[in-house]
């Protein structure tokens, strides 16, 4: 078993846990995996049906296959997490921020005013700290006013042992005295969890066919691409998302075969560049599983948000402590 692998094995819920956490758009439980690796029980709400059946096989929380409103109404916690799907992005010019319906900020942001938790943490796309700026800025002046303190955060997943350039933001908000965890010297690359299966051939491989491979390369031509889209087992793998994992376009990952074919990335590839264990299995169609694993936070980095969330929770409330110093005085 390799260092990476054996890595892995950290990722599996924990027996006992100490606090926890409403998981709102749940997906397949990436970010669930990672929490309850820490010891943080979790409740998922998850509107797509094999996403909801992936989260109910894998950890010990129980997710609730719903769609999620903001009528919805939430029991008590200690934390609330999430990744809400996030509207505005896609509606170019006319966006309707807090007021457009289709978008999950509105839903997370009243989860956290009925449930009052003592932290809450999302996680988004970078995209989100730039072209929607003036989004974000209204979201978080929005949670500021509930009571939080807000840091946020652009992570770059293989600083926390996750073998993948990915970029996402995350955004926690507090009562005083979070810290965010340190990052971590040592980096995997793509060939430390692929190498022992990526070459492996059978009659499911899906090998390129002649004119798909004259599509990639037609497609890089066009687009200056200077380093082909094959995984390079001595770096970091690109950003493992659904459409380069389940979409047969130009800039899907794919494995180049000692013979020269090529070969794209299975569900079990895909998942461990986003660090799931192989205990990790995902139910629904394969392009189904793809769509979960390129949607989900790769468990490693959420369990080291995770830790670093429980460090605080254990910690003293910051207005016990207050109220302790003005007793003394
Ligand atoms: C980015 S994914 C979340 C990934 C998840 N945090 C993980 O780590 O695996 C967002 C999820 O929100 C779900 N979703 C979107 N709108 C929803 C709603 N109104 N209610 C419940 N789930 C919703 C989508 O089906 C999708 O699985």
């Amino acid at each position: 078993m390799t260092p990476y692998l054996e890595l892995l094995k950290a990722l599996k819920p924990s027996a006992k846990p100490t606090f926890h956490a409403l998981d709102l758009f749940a997906g397949c439980g990436g970010l669930a995996l990672g929490f309850e690796s820490a010891g943080i029980s979790t409740t998922g709400y998850e509107i797509d049906k094999d996403a909801a059946n992936t989260y109910n096989l894998n950890l010990e929380g129980n997710c609730i296959h719903q769609e999620l409103t903001t009528s919805t109404i939430f029991p008590k916690a200690d934390l609330i997490i999430g990744g809400p799907p996030c509207q505005p992005f896609s509606v170019g010019g006319k966006q309707k921020g807090l007021r457009d319906s289709r978008d999950g900020f509105p839903i997370f942001i009243e989860a956290v005013r009925q449930v009052k938790p003592e932290i809450w943490m999302f996680e988004n796309v970078r995209g989100m700290m730039f072209k929607n700026k003036k989004y974000l800025e209204e979201i978080l002046q929005t949670l500021k006013g509930l009571g939080y303190e807000i840091e946020y955060h652009l992570v770059k997943a293989v600083n926390f042992q996750v073998p993948q350039n990915r970029e996402r933001l995350i955004v926690v908000g507090h009562k005083g005295g979070y810290e965010f965890p340190d990052l971590i010297e040592h980096k995997y690359t793509a060939g430390d969890a692929v190498s022992d299966i990526a070459f492996n051939v059978d009659g499911n491989s899906k090998i390129l066919t002649k004119s798909q491979d004259e599509y990639i390369a037609k497609y890089e031509k066009a687009s200056k691409c200077i380093n082909p889209r094959d995984l390079h087992f001595d770096r970091p793998s690109r950003t493992v998302t659904c459409r380069n994992l389940a979409g047969a376009t130009g800039d899907m990952l794919r494995v180049k075969l000692p013979d020269g074919r090529r070969k794209r990335l299975t569900v079990r590839e895909g998942a461990r560049l986003q660090s799931f264990p192989d205990s990790f299995t995902f139910t629904g169609t394969e392009t189904a599983q793809f769509n979960q694993i390129g949607n989900a936070v790769p468990p490693m980095l959420a369990y080291h948000v995770a830790k670093s969330i429980l460090k605080y929770l254990k910690k003293e409330p910051l207005v016990a402590r207050k109220n302790k110093q003005l007793e003394l005085i």
